[in-house]
């Protein structure tokens, strides 16, 4: 099954990022819909600071969970999205609509990724789209859907439908004043809005084992322990963190409440239960 990012088909969950990101946490929407009720914080702000496809995070603000949401990654490519399509996104719609879907703009699209300068915020941004849109699995670095002779069975355009892609910005857009974008380390979004109120975080940093391949994503094992020192020392905020389900984790959060679970969850289907969930001491948790 290719377009297994329909709206609604699988998990029947608002699927609004146009960016397609494997491992994307836009099927935790029920859960964190769960606990931003029980947090009372639907008049909040809910924060990212690991965003990557930001599923989850455009999920619960067009559906009117959360007052405001914040998107921050540290990769310029993904930054330089979220700033184009929060700021022209009559442009990107512009560019989508006409895109040609073609070896040739690929290779045109690829040579912007690589050399555009990082603030050209909307050529940079639209090439990493072009590129997530029609590469293998949405890996930046890989190659497009078909090879580059296209003799494979599913070609370049099989997850760029202009229709759906067109539709998500429009209800981004409309709701992009409410959209807080940055391009900062995640410990300083966590240091800063962990002193507010009335906020939830939602940290989703690069996994322990999950391949470095994708995007900027690889985490040093000093990362992960600084990581820890920082939300530990904020354990009063409310924040919720996901990894992979590695004795490490319960390591660094020993002192914490943690949950496994299984993002590929399905009836039909015994699964493993491969990921952890941490959660502050001042969340509610249901
Ligand atoms: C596991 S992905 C997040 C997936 C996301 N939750 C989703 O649903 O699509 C981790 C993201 O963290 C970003 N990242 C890596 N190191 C970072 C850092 N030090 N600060 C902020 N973001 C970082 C990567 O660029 C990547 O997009």
């Amino acid at each position: 099954m290719i377009d297994s990012d329909t709206p609604m088909r699988h998990h029947k969950k608002p699927i609004i990022s146009p960016l397609r990101y494997p491992g994307g946490k836009a099927s935790l929407y029920t859960r964190l819909r769960e606990i931003v009720r029980a947090n009372d914080l639907t008049g909040g702000t809910y924060v990212e600071p690991y965003a990557g496809g930001a599923g989850a995070a455009l999920g619960l603000l067009v559906t009117g969970q959360v007052r405001r949401i914040v998107i921050n990654d540290l990769d310029p490519a993904i930054y330089a999205f979220w700033k184009a399509i929060t700021t022209e996104p009559q442009e990107i719609t512009r560019r989508i609509e006409r895109a040609e879907l073609t070896v040739t703009e690929w290779s045109r699209q690829k040579d912007v990724y690589l050399n555009a300068p990082r603030d050209d915020y909307l050529n940079l941004g639209y090439a990493t789209f072009f590129l997530n849109r029609t590469n293998r699995s949405g890996v930046l670095n890989g190659g497009p859907i078909g090879g580059m002779d296209q003799t494979g069975n599913y070609k370049i355009d099989a997850r760029f439908n202009r229709e759906t892609l067109i539709e998500r910005l429009r209800l981004i857009s409309l709701h992009a004043k409410k959209i807080s974008v940055s391009n900062s380390d995640g410990m300083s979004v966590i240091k800063r809005y962990s002193k507010r109120d009335n906020t939830l975080i939602y940290a989703d940093p690069p996994y322990f084992e999950k391949a470095g391949s994708l995007y900027l994503n690889s985490f040093a094992d000093s990362n992960h322990s600084d990581l820890a020192a920082c939300l530990n020392a904020v354990k009063d905020a409310k924040w919720l963190l996901t990894y992979d389900n590695v004795p490490r984790v319960a390591d660094l959060y020993n002192m914490r409440r943690r949950e496994v679970f299984s993002l590929n969850y399905s009836a039909h289907r015994v699964t493993k239960a491969n990921e952890v969930m941490v959660f502050s001491d001042a969340l509610t948790v249901v």
